[in-house]
């Protein structure tokens, strides 16, 4: 890694150094009176990619958007528990809830680039917002998370087009050199890949596999080889009755695809429901 990368300057952090593991601790959230998700306790390990599988409604999406705060926001939402990023419970009141979403960034379904900003604003457009003005700093961190996000050949004649005007695949990329450019530790992702066509598909794949030697990874999918292709550890998700999502099977993905402890699991991995 060259002297001058904007990963070396972060205090306190090497270049190549690997995000802050997620701890969660007997997480309840609720959207007013309904328990969504009940009782989750998982550890998302710092280096790996952890993949979230389960039924459409189970709380997939609720569990990423307590991580990262996100949960909070919606009218009637709260939540119980205890989540710590390396020693700090983000759940606690005092801590600033902005700060933890720049330090768990969040790639959502659908690639949702600033319209009125031109590619590259739409890259730094997180370390403006913290006062970052410095041309060269700027023009480093540019180029280097278009490059981290395997989109730099394909945009570096063009920077100041507007991002709406790439492709869907290549928005989605440009989103992730948007996360990964305030050097957050965890990356959230919200079935990144599936308003995308399969090649696009596979070049997220790619993407996510060079980034976890950095930053710690948690997809949500729909799709189980995409789980099975690219995550070390499968958390499965299953709701009831009452439409209360539960952490049914967590394993190394191996595990959970080829001996799964759980009937359930195996019922829905071999397409049985959900
Ligand atoms: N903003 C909201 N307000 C009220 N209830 C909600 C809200 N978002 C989700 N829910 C409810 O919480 C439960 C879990 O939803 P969630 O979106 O987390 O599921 P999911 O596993 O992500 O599903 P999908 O695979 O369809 O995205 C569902 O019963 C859903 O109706
Ligand atoms: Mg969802």
């Amino acid at each position: 890694m060259a002297q001058s990368s904007v990963y070396g300057e972060n205090a306190g952090r090497t270049a190549v150094q690997a995000g802050k593991g997620i701890k969660v601790e007997n997480l309840n959230a609720y959207y007013g009176k309904h328990l969504a998700i009940k009782n989750v306790s998982i550890e998302f390990e710092p280096n790996l990619i952890t993949a979230l599988i389960g039924p459409s409604g189970c709380g997939k999406s609720t569990l990423l958007r307590n991580l990262n705060r996100l949960h909070e926001v919606i009218p009637g939402a709260r939540a119980e528990g205890k989540i710590f990023l390396g020693e700090e419970n983000i759940l606690d009141k005092k801590v600033d809830s902005a700060l933890i979403r720049r330090k768990i960034g969040m790639v959502f379904q659908r690639p949702n680039p600033f319209p009125a900003l031109s590619i590259k604003e739409n890259v730094v457009s997180g370390l403006r917002l913290e006062g970052e003005s410095n041309p060269h700093k700027l023009e480093r961190v540019i180029e280097e998370s278009l490059k981290r996000s395997y989109l730099w050949d394909e945009v570096k004649d063009k920077l100041d087009e507007p991002g709406v005007s790439l492709s869907g695949g290549q928005q989605q990329r440009l989103c992730i050199a948007r996360t990964i450019a305030v050097q957050p530790e965890v990356i959230l992702m919200d079935e990144p890949c599936s308003a995308l066509d399969p090649i696009s598909t596979l070049k997220i794949e790619d993407l996510m596999l060079e980034l976890k030697k950095r930053f710690t990874i948690i997809i949500v999918t729909h799709n189980m080889q995409q789980a099975a292709r690219v995550s070390d550890k499968t958390g499965f998700m299953l709701a009831g009755a009452e439409r209360t999502g539960e952490l049914i099977e967590y394993a190394e993905t191996k595990k959970v695809f080829t001996s799964p402890k759980e009937q359930r699991t195996e019922d829905y991995i071999s397409g049985r429901f959900g």
